[in-house]
């Protein structure tokens, strides 16, 4: 393999204008038996050429059972850290590392192992949205798909601290009568939503369904008529009789919705400050069809989990994935 620059976190080298990125990623995935896994929140090209497109708790379990030499991840960061704790001994790549998360940075792990020792007898729940090191310090990872079904499998006695989203944490607890300890953190995309765009949006579209995603504030999800993980909002928005959908969530997931359901409408909802496109993760879109192209024909950057962190990471990923199995998610 030729010597490539990746210090800026993703390879950097230029890319013929005469190569077609599309006809030559697929090529590449065949010949070096590659897959690419991506979320629901990547640019509408990057989930056309993915192998498979879902949310969190979907990337994982894929991960988990898949059978290929190179996973992509084309997500953000935790996401290829997951999949290579899940498969330490496959390559896993990620278009650019520089494709973090605000909400897993909200939580570092050395903050976190000094509120365990603060709470004596909790135990700890973490969102998938965390770092693997966060995740050595964790009794059960949940995604937004599962959470509530996981924090019910606890006894109703259980002291537990849920983090680092205190959005979906605090949905939960109103959901399940819990009353979990929550972390103070939050997602940047999903905290920019604002009641009165949707109000203002619900006046225009009077039938609309109002979808939001569970990081959003209770504010928001108390005017949503579903609130789910991405995956849940789009089969909601499949089986419902409804035309119209306001969507509260990364604007990403608009190309899954509008490809399965042609006939329906599907308005994104705008941020407070409707002159940036703050409902796109800055994060999630530095990922793009020439970075991809690049990291599948350098095989750059690598996703790489310290062995002992990943050691005890797995241990709560495998308790979540169990669990998803047991209660067909
Ligand atoms: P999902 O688990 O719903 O895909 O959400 C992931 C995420 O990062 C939401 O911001
Ligand atoms: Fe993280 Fe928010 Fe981006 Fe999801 S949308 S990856 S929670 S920053």
């Amino acid at each position: 393999m030729i010597a490539v620059d990746i210090s800026r976190g993703y390879v950097d080298a230029p890319i013929d204008e005469k190569v077609d990125i599309v006809a030559e990623i697929k090529r590449m995935k065949e010949e070096k038996n590659a897959v690419i896994l991506a979320h629901y929140y990547q640019e509408s090209a990057i989930q056309e050429i993915a192998d498979f497109v879902g949310d969190s708790l979907a990337l994982a379990q894929w991960a988990a059972k898949c059978d290929a030499d190179i996973l992509v991840v084309c997500g953000v960061h935790f996401m290829g850290e997951t999949a290579k704790i899940l498969c330490p001994y496959k390559k896993v790549l990620i278009p650019d590392l520089n494709a973090g998360c605000s909400l897993a940075d909200s939580c570092k792990a050395e903050d976190l192992a000094a509120f365990k020792l603060q709470h004596p007898g909790y135990k700890v729940i973490s969102y998938v949205n965390t770092s693997a090191a966060v995740k050595a310090h964790t009794d059960m990872v949940v995604t937004s798909t599962n959470a509530r079904q996981i924090v019910e499998s606890f006894p109703a006695d259980e002291k537990l601290i849920f983090g680092p989203d205190r959005n979906l944490g605090g949905y939960i607890n109103s959901i399940t009568g819990r009353n979990m300890l929550l972390w103070n953190g939050a997602c940047h995309v999903h905290e920019q939503f604002s009641v009165e765009k949707i109000v203002e949006l619900k006046k225009q579209y009077p039938d609309a369904e109002v979808l939001a995603h569970p990081e959003c504030k209770s504010t928001i999800l108390a005017l949503a008529d579903k609130v789910g993980s991405t995956a849940a909002l789009l089969k909601h928005a499949i089986n419902s009789d409804c035309k119209q959908f306001i969507v509260a969530t990364e604007s990403g997931i608009l190309h899954e919705m509008r490809k399965n359901c042609t006939e329906k409408t599907f308005i994104p909802a705008p941020p407070a400050d409707s002159t940036c496109a703050c409902n796109e993760c800055n994060y999630m879109r530095m990922n793009t069809m020439r970075k991809l192209y690049n990291t599948l024909k350098y095989e750059l950057p690598e996703v790489t989990v310290d062995k002992e962190i990943a050691a005890k990471a797995i241990v709560p990923i495998e308790r979540m994935l169990d669990i998803s199995a047991k209660l067909g998610l």
